[in-house]
């Protein structure tokens, strides 16, 4: 697993950089995407941890595994741009369909049933994956916080698990899930398992 490259795309959020953060902090080559190169440097130098940055393209062509933390509002057209670089490669989406209005936030149900059903339907080459849509950008990017205690379902079309879902899912300190239990995860249960 760890000679493997982990690229975040829309890493300079705060939930790309604390998965990107936790990630490298157990040892895996993370670069972490922006709309901007210089801004992805930027925010890859704050994380320290050999953490590199580039713009979304390089970030999804350098990298063997491709984690989506964009707002839903520039996912299809990020991912339906990002086609080719992401082909044969596995996807893995946290992104949670949301509106805000003046009362916050409320989901929103894509036609697709969800986030990640829309990226398997935009990336018809890629192995799509959902997981992490309920961790705490705030616990994962805390330093003084070892260990982020949860429970992580990865989704996916029927077939064997990703390998790194599982590897993550039960091996990353800090940011490992003990067991399968409760998240975000596509609208539309009945048309993905969990892997
Ligand atoms: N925050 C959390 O605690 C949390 C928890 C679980 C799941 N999530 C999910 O993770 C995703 C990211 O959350 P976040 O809070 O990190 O979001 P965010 O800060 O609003 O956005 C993340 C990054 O996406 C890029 N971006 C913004 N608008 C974009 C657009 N229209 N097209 C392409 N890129 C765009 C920006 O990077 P550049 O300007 O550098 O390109 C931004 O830094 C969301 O879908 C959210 O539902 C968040």
């Amino acid at each position: 697993m760890s000679g493997l490259v982990v690229g975040v795309l829309g890493g300079t959020g705060p939930q790309g950089r604390g998965l990107a953060y936790r990630l490298a902090r157990a040892g895996q080559q993370v670069v972490i995407g922006s709309r901007s190169a210089e801004r992805a440097q930027e925010k890859a130098e704050e994380l320290g941890l050999g953490v590199r940055g580039a713009d979304n393209a390089a970030t999804a062509a350098q990298s063997d595994i491709v984690i989506v933390a964009v707002p839903w509002e520039g996912h299809a057209e990020l991912l339906a741009s990002l086609r080719a670089e992401l082909a044969g490669k596995i996807v893995v989406d946290c992104v949670n369909p949301l509106g805000f209005d003046k009362q916050g936030a409320y989901a929103l149900v894509p036609e697709e049933g969800s986030a990640a059903q829309q990226a398997a339907a935009l990336l018809p080459e890629s192995r799509v994956t959902a997981a992490f849509h309920h961790l705490s950008a705030v616990l994962l990017l805390d330093p003084s916080v070892d260990e982020v205690e949860m429970t992580c379902w990865c989704w996916g079309r029927s077939g064997p698990p990703p390998t790194p879902c599982r590897l993550w899912r039960t091996g990353s300190r800090g940011c490992a899930g003990s067991s399968p239990g409760g998240c975000a995860t596509p609208t539309r249960w009945s048309r993905w398992s969990p892997t």
